[in-house]
């Protein structure tokens, strides 16, 4: 079993046993100044005191599940880097999916197995003097031995799917991170070089909720429609009452409320 990933030649791998968050620390990492030119980073602790997740909810982080922030530099503005997160959840999709059936995509950026959210990212970037970003950092959480319960949106972890319950042999915390930094550093690659059709049609395919009744909660509002699709920069599309409209960040739920 693989206790220390091994990860593609341009990626420094700094391995904590605490820390205050993984993405709190990268983002010390890039203000000391690194040059994310020559090099990657990637932050991973085995336990967090003060995790966080999106819309600035605590992330409870106890050994056992993978925490970790990837560092560098997107080589694009501000304006596309949403389209990372629907990359990132993705590349997690195919690594978890090695393990598990029923592993789906969920707007904007989690991962669920059944149904229930097994994975969440929190990206944070910072903007320079060209217009590109300066970088930008991919903190990601996967629920491997531990999930939370009691969540407005139901949670799950690897270790309590039926394939393990069953006595397969689960995937090591060290496994899914080098897993998924081969596969995000892969679909980079394609990012860069042609575009985000291809992850975006990929994306598609392993949606959850598509073409069914949804519900998006916004700061300031609710709305119900159906989840029509994405637009070509990873906004979601639902059709309500009133026409298309086009969402750029919100929680998704399933059904009407
Ligand atoms: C969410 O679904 O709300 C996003 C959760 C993101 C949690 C990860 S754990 C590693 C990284 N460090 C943090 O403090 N948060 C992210």
């Amino acid at each position: 079993m693989t206790q220390t990933p091994v990860l593609p030649e341009t990626y420094r791998l700094i391995k904590l046993e605490s820390v205050d968050g993984t993405n709190a620390e990268a983002k010390r990492i890039a203000a000391s100044g690194v040059d994310l030119s020559r090099e990657s980073i990637v932050v991973w602790a085995d336990t967090q005191t003060a995790g966080r997740g999106r819309r600035g909810r605590e992330w409870i982080s106890p050994k056992g599940n993978l925490y970790f922030s990837l560092l560098f530099d997107p080589q694009c503005g501000a304006g596309e880097a949403g389209q990372l997160g629907l990359v990132v959840s993705l590349a997690l999709q195919r690594v978890i999916s090695g393990f598990t059936d029923q592993v789906q995509c969920k707007w904007p950026n989690d991962v669920l197995i059944g149904g229930c959210k097994v994975s969440g990212l929190l990206m944070e970037t910072e903007s320079s003097a060209s217009g590109d970003l300066a970088w930008l950092v991919l903190g990601v959480g996967v629920n491997i031995a531990h999930h939370p319960k009691g969540m407005p949106f139901p949670a799950t972890s690897l270790n309590a799917t039926s394939l393990y319950a069953e006595g397969r042999e689960g995937i090591t915390v060290a496994e899914m991170l080098e897993g998924f930094v081969s596969e995000m550093d892969q679909l980079l690659t394609e990012w860069r070089t042609l575009g985000f059709s291809a992850a975006r049609a990929a994306w598609l395919d392993v949606a959850a909720g598509l073409g069914q009744e949804i519900t998006v909660r916004l700061p300031n509002d609710t709305l119900t429609g159906v989840f029509a699709g994405l637009d070509a920069g990873g906004a979601l599309i639902l059709e309500g009452p009133e026409g298309l409209r086009t969402i750029n960040s919100g929680d998704v739920f399933f059904g009407a409320e």
